[in-house]
């Protein structure tokens, strides 16, 4: 879950509050509970004590729990295919069904064996925090029907901004995720710099808008220019540097002729941690830039802003705390309190509390250290890469994620680029139909790459060791399977 940013809460504050609310609120209000589902609280108590037990079974194998569970599409949909619930049926056996049918066909993200995309691996402290928060059932809107909820949110916010570094009178909401706080960055921008009131006007208002981001930026900032009736058209991408950082040169280029053109630049948009190689843009460089340029300065920290706290990594987001806004952070003592003007949502579940009780359970200085520890550890896997005759690596690993290729030690091989994407795309797979492991693929410089991420505080230097066992074995077995009669595949085993 992230939160975004906005250096001056006021400007978030202004982006939705002079929408009226009041009358729904009102109507809502006269709606009465449903009543009468409640079950005897000695039954409830007991029930609870069921969940309990299937979270503690689940966490309890989860060193030797498949990550996958290499079932069809078919196969998981049958479970569920079944009458409209019109009846009760006893707790009892919904949990089994939770047990047999959710557990069991779940992608495990918890595992530390699971290296894919960027999913994290939980921590206890939330899970709590989540079946508390669902029990209190707040709807965090409005400070007068959430005021706990709402206080917690401001403090967690706060908290979060200075995790990262941050001044503390940064502000903001909790929000899904990247998409959505890359979406209100682009609607906050678009407000503050598109020289005509597009709030009121819409498009049509002046001239087209333009946005600048790497080519390795998220491709849900296209997804926002779209919402936004700004056009995936307007989104700039620009070309990066050998470390896929972005090429200033370049942005600087695209700016200037698109002013030129007529059209009206309003943000670039810095990574500080890409999805594909964990890159950081120079971000400093890149707010001294909009500031010259009179441009919104946007950060996409979903992936990487919790790094900027550590030794490990923390030089590379110099410059984050020039962000106008980003993703990560809170409203200042005296700024509102109604969240529901920060964001699109008007209700919104109580986030909060999951996010305070980590910090709460934790402390901050455990949480550093176990970003630091993944950082090195996912280092560590890139040294033992580099070592191996195997495998090469295909980008550097300024974070947690590292791309690279089994190319196996046949040297007639190594060199068929062809020849190796096919092998990587294939390999993939069958890692997901063997199960022990989980990665995700992406391309590099055109080159198909298996993609290792960890965000897991569980992570050990041993199911690094495993992966790269795992992989090596099944991608041996896949060239065997390939060509049974080729000898040289079998030859140059290592
Ligand atoms: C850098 C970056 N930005 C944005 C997003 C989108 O985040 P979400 O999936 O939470 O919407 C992601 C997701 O992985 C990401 O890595």
């Amino acid at each position: 879950m992230l939160s975004n940013i906005i250096q001056d809460p006021l400007i978030a504050a202004a982006l939705f509050s002079d929408l009226q609310f009041g009358k729904e609120f009102h109507q809502m209000s006269k709606q009465s509970a449903a009543q009468g589902l409640d079950c005897e609280l000695e039954t409830f108590r007991n029930d609870l004590q069921k969940a309990a037990d299937l979270i503690v079974q689940l966490y309890g194998a989860l060193d030797h729990a498949r990550i996958t569970p290499a079932k069809t599409r078919m196969e998981i949909a049958s479970l569920f295919d079944e009458p409209f619930a019109e009846e009760p049926q006893p707790m009892g056996a919904i949990l089994r069904e939770v047990e047999n049918k959710i557990f069991a066909n779940s992608t495990l993200y918890l595992s530390p064996r699971f290296f894919g995309y960027i999913n994290s691996g939980g921590n206890q402290a939330s899970i709590l925090g989540e079946l508390l928060a669902s029990a209190v059932n707040q709807i965090c809107a409005m400070w007068h029907f959430s005021p706990a909820a709402s206080e917690v949110e401001r403090r967690v916010i706060r908290w979060i901004a200075q995790f990262i570094g941050y001044a503390p009178e940064a502000g903001g909401c909790l929000l899904s995720g990247g998409s959505a706080g890359n979406l209100v960055g682009l609607a906050v921008a678009r407000k503050q710099k598109a020289q005509f009131d597009t709030a009121a006007l819409g498009m049509r208002g002046g001239p087209p808008v333009t946005v600048y981001v790497s080519r390795e930026g998220h491709a849900s900032l296209e997804k926002g220019m779209v919402l936004l009736g700004m056009g995936r058209n307007q989104l700039r991408r620009i070309a990066v540097r050998d470390d896929f950082t972005i090429d200033l040169d370049s942005l600087e280029k695209h700016v200037t002729e698109d002013r030129r053109n007529g059209y009206c630049p309003i943000c670039v948009v810095g990574n500080a941690g890409t999805t594909n190689t964990g890159s950081v843009d120079p971000l400093d460089e890149l707010a001294e830039f909009c500031r010259d340029q009179d441009l919104w300065f946007h950060v996409d920290a979903a992936y990487g802003g919790p790094a900027a706290c550590t030794k490990a990594a923390g030089k590379l987001f110099r410059g984050l705390d020039r962000a106008d806004s980003g993703e990560e952070s809170e409203t200042g003592a005296d700024g509102p309190l109604d969240f529901k003007d920060y964001g699109p949502q008007l209700h919104r579940n109580f986030r909060a509390l999951k996010v305070w009780m980590t910090f709460k359970a934790y402390g901050a200085r455990k949480l550093r250290a176990a970003i630091e520890s993944n950082i090195e550890i996912m280092r560590y896997l890139a040294d033992r890469i580099d070592q191996s005759q195997d495998f090469v690596r295909l980008a550097p690993v300024p974070l947690s994620v590292v791309c690279f290729q089994y190319r196996t030690t046949d040297i007639f091989v190594r060199g068929d680029q062809k020849y190796l994407d096919e092998l990587n795309n294939e390999l993939l797979k069958e890692l997901e139909k063997d199960g022990r492991v989980f990665l995700s693929g992406t391309k590099i410089n055109g080159k198909s790459v298996l993609r290792a991420c960890s965000v897991n505080h569980r992570l050990r230097r041993e199911d690094v060791d495993f992966l790269l066992d795992v992989v090596r074995e099944v991608g041996r077995s896949l060239i065997a399977a390939r060509n049974p009669s080729d000898a040289t595949a079998r030859r140059n085993l290592p």
